[in-house]
């Protein structure tokens, strides 16, 4: 069954343009799929539909069980539990540490500093910045505030984790090295992956499934694909 389910879904946004047209994915628990293609042909607006950042405008939506564009506003923290985001820009908050801005977020949901502490400890391993727990993000390469990120964002042990282009900002042996720790939660949490990027040369190497975007519309789906914009190429 599927996990992830997006049923001829429609995004079109208040000044006409139609981000997301008619598109059809399944995704099952575990899966990691890139979703590709050039600027504007609407990968961001896809990815803010599974976290109910925008509604679609048609179609359907299903998170988990949860039918995201029909989920009451008191309600959009059960499918953000369900979810983990990272962004390019890194969004850390600058005046609490490493470990505070990982804790944050578990702070926000109720659980005992006895609890939290494990939790990060455990985040901040899986990215390999324990060391760096009391350091400040200014402190940080960009690498690095992007490892604090991907620990803010898995510390609760979320179903999915969605990137939208996690390595735009950063250089290629960088870029690497957080696919490393991407792959590395897929593979060892078991969390599935959805991750926005136009870099060719890591969606070659993982061999992972491949979605293309072309003007909103989906154009290819292919398992262990590489970089490819249309049927032929
Ligand atoms: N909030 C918005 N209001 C109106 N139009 C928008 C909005 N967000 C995105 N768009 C438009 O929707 C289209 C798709 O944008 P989107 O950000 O989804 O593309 P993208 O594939 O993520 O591009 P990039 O690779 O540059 O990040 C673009 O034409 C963009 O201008
Ligand atoms: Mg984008």
């Amino acid at each position: 069954m599927s996990f992830i389910e997006l049923k001829n879904v429609y995004k079109v946004y208040k000044n006409g343009i139609t981000a997301v047209a008619d598109v059809n994915i399944n995704i099952k628990k575990g899966d990691f799929v890139f979703i590709i293609g050039q600027t504007a042909c609407g990968k961001s607006s896809l990815i803010k539909l599974l976290y109910r950042e925008e509604r679609p405008t048609k179609g359907q939506v299903i998170v988990g069980g949860i039918n995201v564009a029909k989920l009451k506003n008191n309600r959009v923290y059960k499918l953000r539990r369900k979810i983990g985001i990272v962004f390019q820009d890194y969004k850390l908050l600058p005046k609490l540490t490493v470990y505070e801005n990982v804790a944050f977020v578990l702070d926000s949901y109720g659980y005992k500093e006895s609890e939290i502490k494990p939790k990060v400890i455990d985040a901040l391993t899986r990215v390999g910045l324990k060391e760096k727990l009391r350091s400040f993000p200014n402190e940080l390469s960009g690498g690095e505030q992007q490892r604090v990120c991907i620990a803010r964002a898995i510390v609760n042990k979320p179903k999915v984790l969605v990137c939208d282009e996690p390595t735009g900002n950063l250089d290629a042996t960088t870029s690497k090295e957080i696919m490393k720790v991407i792959d590395s939660i897929n593979k060892e949490l078991g969390t599935t992956i959805i991750m926005a990027t136009h870099d060719q040369d890591i969606v070659n190497r993982m061999k992972k499934r491949v979605i293309a975007l072309k003007d909103g519309m989906l154009i290819g789906d292919w398992e262990k694909g590489s970089y490819k914009l249309d049927e032929t190429a």
